[in-house]
């Protein structure tokens, strides 16, 4: 993986001129011969590199573990995860999937400003956000060796990506303006989630929960009526994705997000600056809970459920 590095290096140490040269040299020469593909950014050619599954150096040994966490949150970390859910419940195929919140790319885009958080967060607390929230668990200490295997895996699948720039079919697509009846939603549920998701929504062995204690909490985006419908009307059912037509994911999203699901303390301090989405569905800062589900009280340490915004070390008026 490291081999282009290596190769400098050993160049740098034959040639006796510094490593800057020595790469200097190498992409010169590189562009008299062939255009340096690996330096050329192009979003709809660019792929996220595959991970080893047989690492050999630290880096690589902590991606490969960096994955087993994203894929088996709950077993690897059970102290720090609410539900049922694993990371790559919603991050679907690794986090590599389209329209289901990838995660390739994502680190090239940190530190990054939050609405939500009215401030800039380094990824280490957006990581956090979908552990409190998505997972309605604790949050990880970000020196803790497993929160940098999590954030070795998310560089390694961004290799590649220049600072700030987008890969294609990042987050979740929006979808156009519509209200669920989750009426219709229930029927929908019957029709085409059950067999997988259970008769009351907790989930089938490795199957995750849609509500209940189980479950994401009410402070997750997929707990927001247009969010879940861009979900599953993309993703599923997960054996025919795409068959349920805009309404009908807004439909059975509606019934969805309607059911109890864990509390997200903190949660009415979100959007501290305003905009807080329509479909938000508790009290923040000049909005009004969109259909507000029943909450249940998180059993987990509620303290360990907030992620505050960086604070100054320097500032003490605020
Ligand atoms: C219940 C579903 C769900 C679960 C479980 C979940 N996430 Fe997320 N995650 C989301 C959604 C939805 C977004 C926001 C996507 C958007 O709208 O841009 C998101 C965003 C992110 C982002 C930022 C992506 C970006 O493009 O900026 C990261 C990083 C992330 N999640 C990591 C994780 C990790 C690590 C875990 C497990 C500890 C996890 N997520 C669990 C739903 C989930
Ligand atoms: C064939 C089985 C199957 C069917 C049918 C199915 N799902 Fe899923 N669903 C899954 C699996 C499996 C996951 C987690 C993906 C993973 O772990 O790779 C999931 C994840 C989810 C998630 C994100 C994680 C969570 O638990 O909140 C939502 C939301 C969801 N499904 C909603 C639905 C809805 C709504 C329907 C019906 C329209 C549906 N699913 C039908 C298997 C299914």
């Amino acid at each position: 993986m490291h081999a282009r590095v290596r190769l400098l290096a050993a160049l740098a140490v034959v040639s006796g001129c510094s490593l800057q040269e020595a790469s200097n040299r190498v992409d010169s020469t590189a562009a008299v011969t062939q255009k340096p593909s690996s330096r050329a950014w192009n979003p709809n050619t660019w792929q996220a590199p595959t991970v080893d599954s047989t690492p050999d150096d630290p880096f690589e040994i902590a991606v490969y573990r960096g994955l087993a966490i994203l894929t088996h949150t709950r077993d690897s970390l059970p102290g720090y995860v609410g539900g049922n859910l694993n990371c790559t419940s919603c991050h679907l195929d690794e986090g590599r999937r389209v329209n289901a919140a990838p995660l390739v790319g994502a680190f090239a885009r940190y530190p990054k400003y939050m609405d939500r958080s009215g401030a800039v967060v380094p990824i280490e607390d957006r990581v956090n956000y979908c552990f409190t929230r998505s997972l309605a668990g604790s949050k990880l200490p970000p020196d803790s060796r497993e929160m940098q295997d999590i954030v070795a895996y998310l560089a390694f699948i961004s290799t590649g990506v220049p600072t700030g720039e987008h890969v294609p079919g990042e987050g979740l697509a929006k979808m156009p303006a519509l209200t669920g009846d989750s009426s219709k939603g229930r029927l929908l549920f019957v029709d085409n989630c059950v067999r997988c998701h259970g008769n009351n929504g907790a989930g089938l062995g490795p199957i995750p929960a849609l509500w209940g204690p189980q479950s994401f909490s009410i402070g997750a985006s997929m707990a927001r009526q247009e969010r879940a419908a861009s979900f599953i009307r993309h993703n599923m059912p997960f054996d025919r994705p795409g068959t349920l037509t805009d309404q009908q994911a807004y439909d059975v999203a509606a019934y969805i997000t309607a059911m109890p699901r864990p509390d997200s303390p903190g949660k009415e301090t979100d959007w501290p600056n305003g905009g807080t989405p329509p479909d938000a569905p508790y009290d923040t800062k000049g909005h009004k809970a969109f259909r507000p589900p029943k909450v249940l009280p998180r059993t987990n340490n509620p303290a360990a459920a907030i992620v505050a915004a960086p604070a100054s070390v320097s500032r003490t008026n605020k």
